[in-house]
């Protein structure tokens, strides 16, 4: 990577960020294409001046991950729809238009790469998905499948904020006693549970797996959790947790450079980040 003059600016916001993939997968997709583009790990610490900051040093787009992606909202120019929608944002784009200051557009990516995810195996409309958690991810995964056109089932830990979870998607909150019973074409498990080091846990009893068609896990350590291993030995299909990762920063991608995304270089790069720190 040769940085010069030209050298466009991504980055990506967080606080801890130094754990971050997406780093990797993004310059990865800028070397592969030959696009002149650095994107760095920053951890402001202030979000305000920070934000203001990547505005004046001309970035031109910036992934936004924990803690900031609801309070980074307040800085925006613009919001799509469905991030207002979600309550959170994971990716601004800077646009200069005729103005001095560039305006500063937020959107979410991440219901786009559940959605493509999940698209690649089932057709969306008309399907019933039960998502296991309620928290930031959920709500992703859920306002996406809303979109789609799938009816949506909600289980957490919490049942309060499952309830109001379900209720925001006009779906249905499934309580601990209901669970065993539940039927549907999709399971989502956007909770930690199955993550190293507790490999041997999982968010559903394994008897359950056979009522769903297709399985998709947002943990990626390890690559093949338990529940996903589980769900293929009763013939669904898996659907592992980098896909959503690569398909959030795929659609970034797109947003920012207006090129498609080379989502299997991306994917490898991912791969090999996480083979090396002998973590699948
Ligand atoms: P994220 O942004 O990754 O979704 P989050 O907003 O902190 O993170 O949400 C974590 C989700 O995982 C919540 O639904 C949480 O359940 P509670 O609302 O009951 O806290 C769920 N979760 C985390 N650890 C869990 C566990 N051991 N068992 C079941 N659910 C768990």
């Amino acid at each position: 990577m040769k940085i010069n003059g030209k050298t466009r600016l991504f980055g990506i916001i967080g606080d801890p960020v130094d754990h971050s993939l997406s780093p990797i997968m993004h310059n990865a997709a800028f070397e592969h294409l030959g696009i002149n583009g650095v994107y760095i790990p920053m951890q402001p610490d202030n979000l305000t001046e920070g934000v203001r900051g990547l505005r004046s040093l001309g970035f031109v787009g910036v992934s936004v991950t924990v803690p900031f992606k609801v309070a980074v909202m307040e800085l925006l120019d613009e919001i799509d729809p469905v991030a207002l929608k979600i309550g959170a944002v994971n990716t601004l784009i800077f646009s200069r238009k005729e103005a001095a200051t560039p305006m500063c557009r937020g959107v979410n990516t991440d219901w786009v790469g559940s959605n493509r995810a999940l698209a690649e195996v089932i057709r969306l409309s008309g399907s019933t998905a039960l998502i296991l958690g309620a928290g930031g991810a959920a709500r992703a995964v859920g306002f996406g499948l809303v979109e789609a056109g799938a009816q949506v089932l909600v289980w957490n830990r919490s049942p309060e904020k499952g309830q109001t979870l379900a209720a925001q998607l006009d779906g249905t909150f499934v309580s601990a006693d209901i669970l065993p019973s539940v039927r549907a074409d999709i399971l989502v498990n956007t909770t930690s549970v199955g993550m190293a080091p507790h490999e041997q846990e999982m968010p559903i009893s394994p008897e359950l797996l056979a009522r769903f068609s297709v399985v998709m896990d947002i943990v990626y350590v390890p690559l093949e959790t338990r529940l996903l291993r589980e769900a293929r030995a009763r013939g669904c299909q898996t659907i592992d947790g980098l896909q959503m990762l690569l398909y959030q920063g795929a659609e970034q991608f797109t947003l920012w450079t207006g090129q498609k995304a080379p989502h299997a270089v991306m994917r490898q790069a991912l791969i090999k980040a996480l083979t090396t720190k002998r973590t699948i």
